[in-house]
């Protein structure tokens, strides 16, 4: 590419960045105001003894709620017990608060989960086609609405779901434990979720969504459990949380190939933050495979990612069409690790035979800055699509503790720039191979700036 071409290129990049502000996400925060109405789910017959089933209690108590909406909202209270249910829904203007000692216990019954249609970004269940089981907890269309408490749980008792994933008796896509669609101004904070099924929080097609302070744990081998899953959403803030799965512990998706390009909503504008997070077989932090409708303007800071499979991963492949780009991670510790880095290509299966392998997904201007790692057996593997190379892969400031033994990076179809880097990266990571230094140090500078914001 000509250098006119990449300096004009560099001073676009900058300007973007600069105006769209996205390191400022987590410094927005949803107004917490107490609710001037508050019930507790005994008054609606619940019984906290782990065994009677109390989906109807809370249905029947969140639409007594709806008549608050419009008086400031109200707030669901659940005392001290186990307090068994299948799936139901919220409402908007509405704060769910378990009380500390309140576990609300996912029934291990699928015939108390009701079944949805798939989400439209996706065209089927993720896991099987047709219809997915709903989550625990959830939200469609809402503003306004809470899920909190004084460190209650949410236990989804998903062994019983791992054990038919995995013998493949499932009739449905596994459920998640809170997931909101199409809603704006969710806030998730100051609770304790265990053993969810598949997902822990899934936010689709949602604005202005806040997870804080949360503790989420799942087994390490439990199947593809994974923490929070920012879906195809904007304005997207995590800080305070310590995440354990079995899968990857915070996962950007948008979208699944035809369905999610179809779709067309990006996940943008996400702010990560003071995370302790461990992945036993996936990455602590990935970026797709879904990825369709685009991700883009993430910045991860402040984090701490160990014992897991990978650290941070960029997922996509041929059909997915899409973006993952401008991506800003910083001040990072990793420990334990099999691969710190992953960008691969070739990466998750399809929905189905009607994909477009035309659809060349692109990864471009991903920046690593101040990144220490012990005990890593691999720095990274850089695999880009030859219709595509993943372009202005930007390290700086990276230092790695792995075995002499072993090969730091693997690198094809991919341009980068790297500075204090080590081990040494890939020639195609080199300054002197290609020539994304311009860029780099453009997004660089311009993130300082949005920084201080
Ligand atoms: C985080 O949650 C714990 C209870 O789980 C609470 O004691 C603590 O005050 C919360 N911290 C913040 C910063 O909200
Ligand atoms: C929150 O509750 C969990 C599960 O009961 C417990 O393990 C954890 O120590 C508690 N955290 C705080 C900060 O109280
Ligand atoms: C799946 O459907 C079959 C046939 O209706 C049923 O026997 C089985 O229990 C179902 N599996 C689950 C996990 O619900
Ligand atoms: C979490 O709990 C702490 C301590 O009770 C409280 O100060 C804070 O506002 C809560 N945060 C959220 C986001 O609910
Ligand atoms: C990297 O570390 C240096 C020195 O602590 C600091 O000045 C700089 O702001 C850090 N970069 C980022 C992106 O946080
Ligand atoms: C190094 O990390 C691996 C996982 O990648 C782990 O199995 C091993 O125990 C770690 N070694 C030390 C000394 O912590
Ligand atoms: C490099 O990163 C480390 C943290 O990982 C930081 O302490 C150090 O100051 C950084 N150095 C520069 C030159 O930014
Ligand atoms: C790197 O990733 C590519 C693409 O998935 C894979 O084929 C290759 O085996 C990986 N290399 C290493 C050393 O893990
Ligand atoms: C880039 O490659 C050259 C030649 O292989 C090497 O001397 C130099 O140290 C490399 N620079 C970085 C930043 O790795
Ligand atoms: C790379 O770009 C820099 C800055 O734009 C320029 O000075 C240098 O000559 C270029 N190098 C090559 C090999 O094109």
């Amino acid at each position: 590419m000509p250098v006119a071409l990449l300096l004009l290129l560099a001073l676009s990049i900058a300007i973007r960045i600069d105006a769209e502000e996205s390191s400022g996400v987590c410094d927005f925060k949803p107004g917490l105001k107490p609710r001037p109405h508050s019930v507790s789910i005994l008054e609606f017959g619940a019984v906290g003894d782990g065994k009677t089933l109390n989906t109807l209690a809370f249905q029947n108590a969140i639409f007594y709620l709806k008549s608050f909406t419009d008086k400031g909202g109200a707030q669901l209270y659940v005392p001290p017990g186990k307090w068994l249910t299948g799936s139901f829904s919220l409402t908007s203007h509405l704060t769910l608060f378990l009380e500390k000692g309140a576990v609300i216990l996912g029934s291990q019954d699928p015939s108390h989960w009701d079944l949805v249609d798939p989400l439209p970004s996706y065209g089927r269940g993720i896991e099987l086609p047709g219809k997915r089981y709903r989550s625990l907890i959830n939200g469609d269309m809402l503003t306004d609405v809470v899920v909190t408490g004084d460190n209650g749980t949410i236990d989804g008792q998903g062994s019983v779901w791992w054990d038919w994933f995995e013998s493949h008796s499932l009739n449905y896509s596994r459920p998640h434990l809170v997931e909101f669609t199409s809603s704006d101004l969710v806030v998730v904070s100051n609770l304790t979720f265990l053993n969810a099924p598949a997902y822990n929080i899934h936010p689709v097609y949602c604005s202005n969504v806040l997870v804080q302070n949360i503790s989420v744990s799942a087994p390490g081998e439990s199947p593809y459990t994974i923490g929070i899953v920012p879906d195809s959403s904007n304005n997207v803030c995590i800080e305070d949380s310590l995440i354990k799965v079995g899968y990857d512990a915070i996962s950007l998706k948008s979208g699944w190939d035809e369905y999610g390009i179809a779709y067309d909503r990006p996940t943008q504008d996400v702010h990560i933050r003071r995370v302790y997070l461990q992945s036993s077989s996936g990455s602590s932090i990935a970026f797709g495979s879904e990825m369709s409708g685009g991700i883009s303007n993430v910045y991860v800071e402040q984090v701490y990612l160990y014992n897991s499979f990978s650290g941070i991963e960029f997922r996509t492949t041929k059909g997915r069409g899409g973006y993952i780009k401008r991506i800003i991670i910083s001040n990072v510790e990793l420990k334990n690790i099999n691969m710190a880095f992953g960008a691969i290509g070739d990466c998750g299966s399809h929905p189905d035979d009607s994909f477009d392998p035309n659809a060349i997904p692109i990864l471009d201007q991903i920046t690593l800055q101040n990144v220490t790692g012990s005990n890593i057996t691999m720095a990274g593997n850089f695999t880009g699509l030859a219709e595509s190379p993943f372009t202005s892969i930007c390290l700086f400031n990276v230092s790695l503790t792995i075995p002499a033994t072993s090969t730091s990076w693997t690198c094809s179809n991919v341009i980068g720039f790297s500075e204090f880097v080590s081990p040494e990266p890939c020639p195609e990571l080199n300054s002197s191979y290609s020539n994304s230094s311009s860029v780099c140090y453009s997004i660089l500078k311009s993130y300082g700036k949005s920084a201080n914001l």
